[in-house]
C-alpha cells in the first residue's frame, strides 16, 4: 500500500470552520482535490473575486481601502501565474481556497474579507460561466475559419463534378462546391447554436450565496455588469445549481462533431484506393511503421475517433444531473473535467480538420470527371428526358430501368446506344438525348433552388461568403 495512504495528513486543515478537530486523511484529500484540473479556472476566478471585491466597496461592506488592496492582490497573483510562480499543491483542495490563501499572503488579514457574501458555489458557477463565454467565442471564430477554407475551396469547385451517393450507391452527380456547401450549412448552423446557448451562459450566479442568498446588501447587478454577464440568475437555489448551460454547451459541441466527422469519414473513403477522390499531402498523413507504401488519413480518423469522446461527456453531465437535489452536490465538481475536455477536444479537432481542408488534401479532378462518366448516374435524367416530353414518369422510370439491366449485361453505359436503340425503346427520343445526359448537363439541370445546378451553387456559395463576411454576431 502506498505509504502516503497510511499515514495521516501533515497539513491541518485550516481551511474550514474549527468545527474540524482532524486533519482530512490524504487519501481523502487527494481524492476530494480539484486544484488539479480546476487550476484552468485561475484567471476566471480572479476577475470573478475583483468584481466580487468591487462590489463589496461599491455597496459599503467593506472600506474603499479595502476593496483597492484586494484588487491589486488579486491582480499580483495574476502576475504571479503569468511569471509561472502560481502553483498551488493539492493541500489548497481547490482553485477558490488556493486564489484566498495566497490573497491573505499577500495582503494580509484583510484577505479573509474576500468571501465575504459569497460562497464557493456562486463562485464556482460563476467562473466556470466565464471560462465557457471564452472557449464559445474561441470555437466560433475557428467555425468562421473553417468555413472560409470551406468556401475558398468551394469556389475553385463549382465545375468540379463529383457522384453523389444515396445509401454509398452512386445516385446523381453533383458541383463538388455543392458538396462541400453542405458542410458550410452544418457549421452555420453550429455558428449559430452556440450564439443562442452563449446568452444562457452569460447569466451571472454570483450573489447567489451558498444556496440561499446574503443577508448583506449586495448589488448583484453590479457584479453582473462589471463581468459583462447579460443578466443575473434570478433564483439563488437555481443559480448555483444549474448546469443546464453546460449540457446545452455539450450538446452543441456533439453536433459540431458529428459534422466533422462526417466530413472526416467521407474523407477517409475519398482517399483510399477505392475512391482515390483526393490524394492526402504529406504534411497532413502519416506512414506505418511496417507496410512502406501507406499513407493513412490518421487526421480525419482521430477526429471520427474523439468524436465519441465528446458524446460521452454529453451523456455523463445528464447523468450526473439527473435526480440531484437542489442546490449544490459535491456531484457538481464532476462537470468540470468533462466541460474541460470537450472544449480542447472540440477546438483541436476544428483546428485539425481546418488545416487539413486548406492544405492537407488535394482533389484528383481528372480521377473525379472519370468517375462521373463510367456510371448510370445519369438514368434519372433519361427519365426526366422522357417525362418531359410528356411521357408518364412512371412509365419512363421502368422503361430506362429495363435499358440499363440490358446496358449492364453488355457492358455498355447509356452514352453508348446509338439513337436507334434510344429510338427502338421509345419513339421520343431524339438525338438531344446524348447531350441531355453528360454529367455536366446532368448538374446544370438541377437548377431548382437548393439543387446542384451551377447557378444555385454560385449563388449559395455569394450568399455564404456575405455571410461569413459579416459582422453579425447572432
Ligand atoms: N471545487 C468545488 C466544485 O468544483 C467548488 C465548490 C465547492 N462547494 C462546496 N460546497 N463544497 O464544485
Amino acid at each position: 500500500m502506498n505509504n502516503n495512504l497510511q499515514q495521516p495528513s501533515t497539513h491541518p486543515s485550516s481551511t474550514w470552520s474549527q468545527r474540524f478537530e482532524s486533519a482530512l486523511h490524504p487519501a481523502i484529500a487527494r481524492f476530494n482535490a480539484s486544484i488539479g484540473f480546476d487550476i484552468q479556472l485561475l484567471e476566471y476566478d480572479l476577475t470573478g473575486s475583483q468584481a466580487h471585491a468591487r462590489m463589496l466597496a461599491h455597496t459599503g461592506i467593506i472600506s474603499p481601502e479595502e476593496g483597492e488592496r484586494l484588487v491589486n492582490g488579486l491582480e499580483q497573483i495574476r502576475q504571479e501565474h503569468h511569471a509561472g510562480m502560481f502553483n498551488p499543491g493539492i493541500e489548497a483542495e481547490d482553485i477558490h481556497f488556493a486564489v484566498e490563501r495566497r490573497l491573505t499572503e499577500i495582503v494580509g488579514d484583510v484577505g479573509k474579507k474576500l468571501h465575504t457574501a459569497r460562497s464557493r458555489n456562486d463562485q464556482v458557477g460563476t467562473d466556470t460561466r466565464l471560462y465557457l463565454r471564452d472557449q464559445i467565442q474561441t470555437i466560433r471564430t475557428q467555425l468562421r475559419e473553417f468555413q472560409s477554407v470551406l468556401l475558398s475551396l468551394a469556389e475553385q469547385h463549382v465545375e468540379t463534378l463529383i457522384p453523389g451517393y444515396t445509401h454509398l450507391q452512386r445516385a446523381q452527380p453533383l458541383s463538388l462546391a455543392h458538396h462541400l456547401l453542405a458542410y458550410f450549412e452544418m457549421t452555420q448552423r453550429d455558428w449559430e447554436r452556440l450564439g443562442e446557448i452563449y446568452q444562457r451562459v452569460n447569466l451571472s450566479p454570483l450573489g447567489s450565496g451558498a444556496l440561499a442568498g446574503t443577508t448583506f446588501p449586495i448589488d448583484r447587478h453590479y457584479t453582473a455588469q462589471l463581468l459583462n454577464f447579460g443578466g443575473v440568475y434570478a433564483n439563488s437555489l437555481d443559480g448555483v445549481s444549474d448546469r443546464d448551460f453546460a449540457i446545452e454547451f455539450l450538446c452543441a459541441a456533439s453536433l459540431i462533431m458529428v459534422h466533422l466527422s462526417r466530413l472526416s469519414e467521407e474523407v477517409i473513403l475519398w482517399a483510399s484506393e477505392e475512391f482515390s477522390f483526393v490524394t492526402l499531402k504529406d504534411s497532413c498523413s502519416t506512414g506505418s511503421s511496417i507496410m512502406p507504401q501507406k499513407k493513412n488519413p490518421d487526421v480525419p480518423e482521430l477526429v471520427r475517433g474523439k468524436t465519441g469522446r465528446v458524446f460521452g461527456h454529453l451523456q455523463g453531465m445528464l447523468v450526473l444531473m439527473k435526480g440531484l437535489p437542489l442546490a449544490y452536490n459535491k456531484d457538481l465538481q464532476e462537470d468540470k473535467e468533462a466541460l474541460f475536455d470537450a472544449v480542447i477536444t472540440v477546438q483541436s479537432c476544428l483546428e485539425a480538420v481546418t488545416v487539413l481542408m486548406h492544405e492537407g488534401l488535394e482533389f484528383r479532378t481528372a480521377r473525379l470527371m472519370d468517375a462521373v462518366s463510367e456510371d448510370f448516374s445519369n438514368a434519372t435524367d433519361v427519365a426526366d428526358y422522357l417525362a418531359s416530353k410528356g411521357v408518364p414518369f412512371r412509365e419512363a422510370y421502368n422503361l430506362v430501368g429495363k435499358v440499363v439491366k440490358t446496358s449492364l449485361a453488355q457492358g455498355k453505359l447509356l452514352k453508348d446506344l446509338s439513337l436507334d436503340e434510344w429510338q427502338a425503346l421509345h419513339p421520343k427520343f431524339e438525338a438531344d438525348i446524348y447531350e441531355a445526359i453528360t454529367p455536366q448537363r446532368v448538374v446544370a439541370a438541377r437548377n431548382s433552388y437548393g439543387g446542384t445546378g451551377f447557378e444555385q451553387v454560385r449563388k449559395a456559395l455569394e450568399s455564404a461568403k456575405a455571410i461569413v463576411t459579416s459582422n453579425a454576431t447572432q
